[in-house]
């Protein structure tokens, strides 16, 4: 519920523009009161009468209407919500904040307040995959701003890929999350789950029994203590969670780069089981079974997503906690790979076929920190990461 809450809702100019109607309704639903600011661009896909009709307000939409500086000025406008959220946030929106320019009324108001932001993106796959859309995300995301979407699909100028403006009730999600200030509001977190396939073929490919629900768990924890998510997950069997944004990919390489495209985050959770090895030069054709010759694999070494994120010199989060499944000298090993990885925590877990611990619900886990050793009793999976998101609360705190 959002009883009591009040929303400046921006409304950039894209065809997403029309969610934004169904948004206000939503909010509006939930309590919340929407005070709407259309900018020019946005009034070219809908009419600031339906805008201001369903919020039941007047529209704001130019910063020279002396009129309205006179009822509340930009400044009063801008601080007087619990939140700013701007739907759709166009790709030249989005440029303007990050340099901090102020042209018209809504970027004025986005540089004017001190009130937290979130962002519903929404352009064309090939705006949004720009070096320069994709820098000034970097930049947003470490000033703070909030983002909920893209998604990824059809659109509306006939491409695929992600650019699709989130659906109004993804967006009330992430402003109930938003507004619900658990522990973590405010924080970034990246949680890499299940497992990688490695391609030996178009066809043929390299795997491991990660069923991902250990860090599907944890990153569902995290969400739930108020944390921004960004769930990387390899093909996993567990389905992710609500509320987070979700990174699919296959391999090892393309989890590193998922993950680095993710940072600056404040914190990171790597719970995928990654490939180890790839095949060297995987073929680009399905290779042929021929008599009497059995094909022979090289392999290479995968990149370290672990080490190689723990050991940055940039962007390094501030925690980064790996895991470390174990069939012997479980403590000593794990502790070992702390030190060897430069993460700052290990989750150690035993998983000796007789644990039943691997593809089942519980697990048996010994959290490794800079103190030393800590035994949790067995408990589920569930469980295990409702624990660990408090105690990643409680070291971001
Ligand atoms: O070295 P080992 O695979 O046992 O380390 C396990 C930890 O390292 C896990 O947190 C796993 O997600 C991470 N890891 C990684 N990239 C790899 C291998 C492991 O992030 N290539």
């Amino acid at each position: 519920m959002l009883a009591s809450t009040r929303i400046l809702l921006i409304i950039g100019g894209g065809i997403a523009a029309y969610k934004a109607l169904d948004l206000i309704r939503r909010l509006r639903e939930r309590g919340a009161a929407v005070t709407p600011v259309l900018t020019r661009a946005g009034a070219e896909f809908v009419t600031p009468l339906s805008v201001s009709a369903l919020a039941g307000q007047k529209v704001y939409g130019d910063l020279f209407d002396l009129t309205d500086e006179a009822e509340m000025g930009h400044i009063e406008l801008s601080r007087s919500a619990d939140l700013i959220v701007v739907a759709p946030a166009t790709a030249d929106l989005m440029a303007k904040m990050a340099t901090g320019q102020a042209d018209d009324l809504a970027s004025t108001l986005l540089l004017a307040t001190d009130t937290d932001v979130l962002l519903a993106p929404a352009m064309n796959v090939r705006m949004w995959e720009h070096p320069a859309t994709q820098r000034n995300i970097a930049v947003l995301r470490a000033d703070g701003i909030g983002m909920v979407g893209p998604n990824s699909g059809d659109m509306a100028c006939g491409e695929y890929g992600p650019g699709r403006m989130a659906e109004p009730l993804e967006i009330v999600a992430a402003v109930e999350d938003k507004l619900a200030a658990g522990p973590l509001a405010g924080k970034r977190i990246v949680v890499t789950s299940g497992p990688t396939h490695e391609p030996i073929d178009p066809v043929r490919y390299i795997a491991n029994r990660s069923s991902g629900a250990q860090g599907t768990a944890i990153a569902r924890a995290l969400a739930a203590l108020g944390a921004e998510v960004v769930f990387v997950s390899g093909p996993a069997d567990t389905p992710p969670p609500g509320g987070v944004e979700v990174v699919r990919v296959q391999s090892a390489r393309d989890m590193l780069a998922a993950v680095e495209g993710a940072l600056p985050v404040d914190a990171a959770v790597f719970a995928a089981a990654v490939a180890d090895w790839r095949v060297k030069s995987a073929s680009d054709r399905k290779l042929k079974k021929t008599q009497g010759a059995l094909p022979v694999l090289e392999f290479e070494e995968n990149p370290d997503i672990l080490a190689t994120v723990a050991q940055r010199e940039t962007h390094r989060p501030r925690l980064v906690v790996g895991f470390a499944a174990e069939t012997d000298d479980v403590i000593d090993n794990a502790t070992a790979k702390r030190a060897r990885k430069g993460c700052d925590w290990i989750v150690a877990n035993d998983v000796r076929p007789e644990t039943g611990i691997m593809g089942g619900t519980d697990n048996a886990v010994t959290l490794i920190t800079a103190d030393g050793a800590e035994a949790w009793p067995r408990m589920t999976k569930v469980e295990v990461a409702a624990r660990l998101a408090q105690r990643v609360a409680e070291a971001l705190a």
